[in-house]
């Protein structure tokens, strides 16, 4: 007798641990701002991975970068060079303007070797006293899922149960600058924040916030670095958020879109005496700057180069948050957007925002919730400007049908 084949997410039930709870939708094709589903329907990706899909599914030019170096060289180790390492670093730090590059894969490992370059900087530069360094994160932070991370997040689910957690850590408001700068003393190696907090809801701190940090930084001899993992590479409509406010860090993290869709690479970009901290052997990763991953990293860079995506996302974001400011009160009671990033936090009686993501599914719209009665929408930068006036139709709708 012949068995029928398990369904993949009947097998992913079984078999895959359950750290996720996904919409019920089995994705096997994507290209641009849709994909489809194993069932062939169509849906409208407006959560491009957490912004790492800033450039749509599939792009023709990362897929002929991917292409061409999976045909040449795909993984060296940094026992030896390779010819891509070098030029992506290049490329990267002058987008930026930084001083130079240290290359990981995930966004959690750029935090935690950002963690490491500030803690030595502080003992070998700042003179702190050995193994007294302090960083002051903001509360309602994402850095990541790794021990060190969690142990500074001030959400319970991401904390609960994996304690121990490291030392160090000092956390103040986010958005108040009068705490940072009653948290700075001389212990401080660093302030690291995320110039938006993506996870948290999209949440924008006052206007004149990255500045203030930047001058508290400067007159007390601290660094700053800011997380734009989330935040960065066009989302904002610019390259960088703190470009908003025209702030540099002395340590800037990139992830997620930065391996267009294809691949995980994270860089740490940093000014020349804090990278100079690291000495081989103290750091380091086996796929780390691996020329596949730098290869289509270096084409993310040239897309970014002209500005043109950056200037796509500021006009396609004023078209959604024209479309949003349009939602009754009864409906919302906050939208937060930046680009084309928003976080609409739904009006008290509406059911939570996984629900309204259920009912956004069924009209063939993916999006995803945030804190229980937030909803974050992050579509890919090159979506079509009508397809975006329709998701906004059906968002819309879905908070009308379901408005008690
Ligand atoms: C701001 C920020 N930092 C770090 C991370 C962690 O990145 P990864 O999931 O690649 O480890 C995330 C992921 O959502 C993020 O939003």
């Amino acid at each position: 007798m012949l068995s029928t084949p398990a369904a993949p997410v009947d097998l992913e039930q079984v078999w895959s641990a359950h750290n996720y709870h996904p919409l019920p939708v089995t994705l096997v094709a994507g290209e641009g701002a849709w994909v489809t589903a194993l069932d062939g329907t169509r849906y409208l990706d407006l959560l491009s991975a957490y912004s790492a899909l800033n450039f749509g599914h599939r792009h023709p030019r990362l897929l002929e970068a991917a292409h061409a170096q999976l045909d040449r060289l795909t993984l060296t180790s940094r026992a030896f060079h390779n010819d891509q390492l070098g030029p992506f670093c290049a490329e990267l730090a002058q987008l930026v303007g930084m001083d130079g590059v240290l290359v990981m894969n995930t966004g959690a490992e750029a935090v935690e070797t950002a963690i490491k370059a500030v803690r030595r900087w502080a003992y070998d530069v700042r003179g702190v006293r050995p193994d007294e360094a302090t960083i002051v994160t903001a509360a309602g932070n994402f850095h990541g899922r790794t021990t060190t991370i969690v142990g500074f997040s001030t959400d319970p689910d991401a904390r609960r149960g994996f304690g121990p957690f490291t030392p160090g850590f000092v956390s103040v408001p986010f958005g108040d600058l009068e705490a940072v700068g009653g948290a700075i003393d001389d212990t401080t190696a660093a302030v690291l924040v995320e110039p938006i907090q993506g996870e948290a809801g999209v949440i924008i701190p006052p206007a004149g916030y990255l500045g203030g940090l930047r001058r508290l930084c400067d007159e007390r001899g601290v660094l700053l670095v800011l997380d734009e993992i989330q935040s960065g590479l066009g989302r904002t409509g610019w390259t960088l958020a703190c470009d908003r406010e025209g702030v540099r860090p002395d340590v800037l993290l990139l992830g997620k879109a930065l391996g267009g869709g294809i691949v995980p690479i994270s860089a740490v970009v940093a000014r020349g005496d804090v990278l100079e901290v690291f000495t081989p052997g103290s750091h380091g990763s086996t796929f780390g700057g691996n020329p596949l991953a730098c290869a289509i990293a270096r084409e993310v860079v040239a897309m970014l180069q002209t500005g043109e995506l950056q200037c796509r996302a500021a006009r396609l974001g004023c078209v959604l948050a024209d479309g949003l400011a349009d939602l009754s009160p009864a409906l919302v009671a906050q939208v937060r957007t930046a680009g084309l990033w928003a976080g609409i936090d739904l009006a008290p009686g509406l059911p939570p925002a996984r629900v309204v993501c259920e009912t956004l599914l069924a009209r063939r719209v993916l999006a995803k919730d945030a804190h229980g009665s937030t909803l974050r929408l992050a579509p890919p930068l090159v979506i079509d400007e009508d397809d975006l006036r329709w998701a906004v139709d059906q968002v819309r709708d879905v908070l009308v049908e379901l408005c008690p």
